[in-house]
């Protein structure tokens, strides 16, 4: 008999694909990074801390709420730093579940909110995406239910791409006042949608954001949660105190003062990565589902043989099954250059 609650003992663990990845060996198309080196203010605040010799010292935060609430328009207090925008999204579930409480979580999406829902025994209803229609509004409204306790709106979300409206986000919280409705907008950069200007009006709206994606620092875990004071408060209670490590304080007030590296990246993505790929696509007929994000989830007539073809030529992306069991890719975009060879290399493939 396990030790442990019978159904943590029987869940899968979340273990994204990590073995074999060498950024220095392969084109990494499978994750969603930022695909160029951050920029050298943030390398040498780093370099200078460890040369301070303060790696001994318990980490200290000064003002780093402060300036990410500057960034997002908010106030200070509506703000809390988390070890990755993961931890944002396992405290969310965490504190709002209860025994018996239900899920509503659109998919296919990211493995995180299911995996955070199952720790809790929420009872899971997966309303589907469709790349016709987008996001299923009418099934996620249909589906509330005094029992609902979380709503996950992934704007937009992995591994399609798909946004979701505004309007769409507020009348679901408004038809689930006693559910948390989390907002994950870990692409933020790349769509420049929000929430977080109504997070006060609005008390059962949590946003989720990270500076693992355009800004380029998965590695060192910064995400954060924006949400009304009150719900910052009670989050703040179960995060540790030590929850963010002090190497990312350092990386992201460096990317702060200086984010024009990411301004560039964005642009270069959308305005001429993209573009490419889905000309590519379209003129060889090839289904792709339409994205607003830095991925495109692509169905090639034989996913698997393109995958491990372009692996072969060290390019790496990432396979997800849709509702009816259909392989797609999902590709991340990189700058000019890496979608050109992209292009090629698929180009010798097909
Ligand atoms: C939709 C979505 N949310 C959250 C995350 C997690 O990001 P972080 O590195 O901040 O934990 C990802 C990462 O792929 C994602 O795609």
């Amino acid at each position: 008999m396990s030790i442990f609650k019978s159904h943590i003992s029987q869940m899968g663990a979340y273990k994204p694909p990590l073995e074999d990845r060498d950024n220095h060996q392969h084109l990494l198309l499978d994750f969603n990074e930022r695909t160029l080196p951050v920029s050298p203010a943030i390398k040498k605040a780093l370099i200078d801390f460890i040369n301070d010799d303060q790696l001994q010292v318990y980490p200290a935060y000064g003002d780093i709420t402060q300036k990410i609430a500057d960034y997002c328009g908010v106030k200070p207090d509506q703000v809390m730093t988390t070890n990755g925008s993961d931890q944002g999204i396992d405290l969310i579930i965490r504190s709002a579940s209860r025994e018996g409480g239900e899920a509503i979580i659109p998919g296919p999406t990211f493995a995180m909110y299911h995996q955070c829902a199952n720790i809790e025994n929420l009872n899971i209803i997966e309303p589907a995406y469709s790349r016709e229609n987008g996001f299923p509004k009418q099934a996620v409204i249909n589906a509330i239910t005094d029992k609902t306790r979380l709503i996950v709106l992934a704007n937009p979300n992995n591994p399609c791409g798909t946004p979701i409206a505004r309007d769409d986000i507020l009348e679901i919280a408004k038809a689930a006042p006693g559910a948390a409705i989390l907002v994950d907008e870990c692409y933020f950069e790349y769509t420049r949608q929000t929430v977080c200007d109504v997070v006060q009006q609005y008390p059962n709206l949590l946003v989720t954001r990270t500076f693992s994606k355009t800004w380029g620092l998965p590695s060192v875990r910064l995400g954060y949660i924006i949400s009304s004071k009150d719900n910052i408060n009670a989050l703040l209670n179960v995060r540790g105190p030590y929850d963010v490590n002090q190497l990312a304080v350092v990386a992201i007030n460096a990317a702060l003062t200086n984010p024009e590296y990411t301004q560039e990246y964005v642009k270069e993505v959308l305005g001429v990565s993209k573009p490419m790929l889905e000309e590519f696509l379209d003129t060889r007929n090839i289904e792709y589902w339409p994205s607003v994000a830095n991925y495109v989830w692509v169905f090639f007539d034989s996913p698997s043989l393109v995958e491990q073809t372009l692996k072969k030529a060290n390019i790496l992306v990432r396979p997800k099954m849709d509702h009816h069991s259909r392989l797609g890719l999902r590709i991340s975009l990189g700058n000019k250059q890496q979608t050109v060879h992209l292009i090629d290399t698929l180009t010798s493939i097909i």
